[in-house]
Formats: C-alpha cells, structure tokens, sequence
C-alpha cells in the first residue's frame, strides 16, 4: 500500500522477508506550529502485540493514524509489511450495506468466501444479512474486526476498539482479540488509556510523552493472563506512575 507520505517507503510481505510489521523512524507531526509528535522512533516486530499507553492528548491517535497513512502532514521514516488495517472506538459501519457487505469493504477484490469466513471467526455468522443499526455495540464492534482482519493484515492499528463497551462485553473482546491474533499473527498496535488492558493483551507497553516514546514495559507474563499476577501488579504500579496517576492512599 502506498502510503504517499514523505519519507515513507513500503514493502509487501514476502516468506523469507524477515522486514518488521512497523517501523518509524524520527516521526514528527505540528499541528498550528505545535508539536505533537517530535521524533517518534518505533519498531514492531512481525507478530508482536503492542499497546500504546499515554494521556489524552499525548498523539496516540495522531501516531497511529500516521501509521496508517491517514495523515499526509507528518515527517520522519515510515515502513510497514503487507496490508494495514485499522478499527477506531466508533464502528463506522455504512448504515445502508448489509453487515457482510460492511466485511468485504475490507477486501480489495470481491471475495463474499472471506467475508462469510471473518464473520463466522468473530462470531456473527448469522448477521451477515443484518443492518448495522440493528447490531449491539459488541457485534459492532465484532464486525469492525472482521473488516480489518479480511484483508489479513501484516499490521493490525485498534484505537481504544474497546472504550465504548461495556466491562462483560470488554472481556469478551479481549479474549476474541487474543483469539484472533493467535490464528492471524499480525503485528498489533493497540492505543488504549486502559494500563490493565495493555497488560492483560500485550507483549510490550508503551507510554507516549512529550511526544515521544518515553517509557517502555515488556510484559513476558504467560497468556491468559489475570489482573492480580504479581509481575503485573507490579509493572502496573510502573505505568501508573509514568502515566503522573499517583496512588490511591498516597499524596
Ligand atoms: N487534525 C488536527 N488538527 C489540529 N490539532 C490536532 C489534529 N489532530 C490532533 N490534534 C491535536 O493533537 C493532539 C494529540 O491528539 P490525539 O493524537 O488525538 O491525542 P490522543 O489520541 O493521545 O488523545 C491534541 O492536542 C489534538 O488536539
Ligand atoms: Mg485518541
């Protein structure tokens, strides 16, 4: 995919290419003579499940919408591996496509097979006939996945998918998202303002601060993970911290 930005070039995914599913490289981004993004530097490895921490206004969408060729105004180095797909907190179903048709939007050649395929992987292989506005939020957001695996990513972006839904339906999520990347394998960058989601789900934390990647975790914790495992305890009380949320019970 041509991403058409300056400095960015794209390489499709081959057997042998042992290239990384993202790498960015000195990325910048101004916003009215502001800087949002002051040379970003960023590898994820083919495969890898990466969350992106940081407070509201930090750049994680700007990041990844630059990941996602999105935005035409950022500078710096920019390769990505095979295809890129992307789910946002809204759904963005098109009200007036049938679910299924909703799926092969993420197709670039027609392939009702694939469609019917992703559907039935996340759950809704009956609601490929469906309209969108009679969906849950959960199934929404189900079918958003679908769209973006379809195509079988090499680097799957989620911008806070789960923030809108509710904390039984999040779960179900989480589990469906694991499920999903164990069979697929993309690389993973998961923008969240949630630390338990980013160490329930991911292989390496990141904070986004004054517009840089300021602070990084891995989280070797073996899958499924629960909330209470000391080592993530303590690496949440590490997150919070560089997140500046103090403690409760402390000044
Ligand atoms: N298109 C835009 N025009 C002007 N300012 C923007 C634009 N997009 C984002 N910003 C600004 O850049 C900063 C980072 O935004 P964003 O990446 O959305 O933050 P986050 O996702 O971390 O909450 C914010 O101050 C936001 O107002
Ligand atoms: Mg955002």
């Amino acid at each position: 995919m041509a991403h058409g930005l300056p400095g960015v070039t794209t390489t499709a995914k081959t057997g042998g290419d042992t290239a990384p599913a993202a790498r960015v490289t000195g990325l910048t981004r101004r916003f009215d003579g502001r800087t949002v993004l002051d040379g970003v530097d960023l590898t994820i490895e083919r495969g890898e499940f990466v969350a992106l921490l940081g407070r509201s206004g930090s750049g994680k969408s700007t990041l990844l919408r630059a990941l996602a060729g999105l935005d035409r105004g950022t500078n710096g180095g920019l390769e990505v591996s095979g295809a890129v797909a992307v789910a946002f907190q809204e759904p963005r179903l098109i009200p007036w496509k049938r679910v299924r048709a909703n799926v092969a939007l993420g197709l670039r050649a027609a392939d009702p097979a694939a469609a019917a395929r992703a559907l039935a992987e996340v759950g809704l292989a009956d609601h490929g006939g469906a309209w969108p506005l009679t969906l849950s939020g959960g199934e929404a957001q189900r079918a958003s996945l679908a769209r973006a695996l379809v195509r079988e990513p090499g680097l799957l972006l989620l911008d806070e998918p789960f923030s809108a839904l509710d904390a039984l339906t999040r779960i179900t999520m989480h589990r469906l998202v694991l499920d999903l990347w164990d069979r697929h394998g993309p690389g993973v960058l998961l923008v969240t303002h949630d630390v338990d989601e980013a160490l329930l789900l991911a292989d390496r934390v990141l904070v986004l601060d004054g517009g840089r990647i300021a602070h990084q975790s891995r989280v070797a914790t073996p899958r499924p993970r629960h909330r209470d495992h000391p080592d993530l305890t303590a690496l949440r009380a590490t997150l919070l911290e560089r997140l500046g949320v103090t403690p409760e019970g402390t000044a």
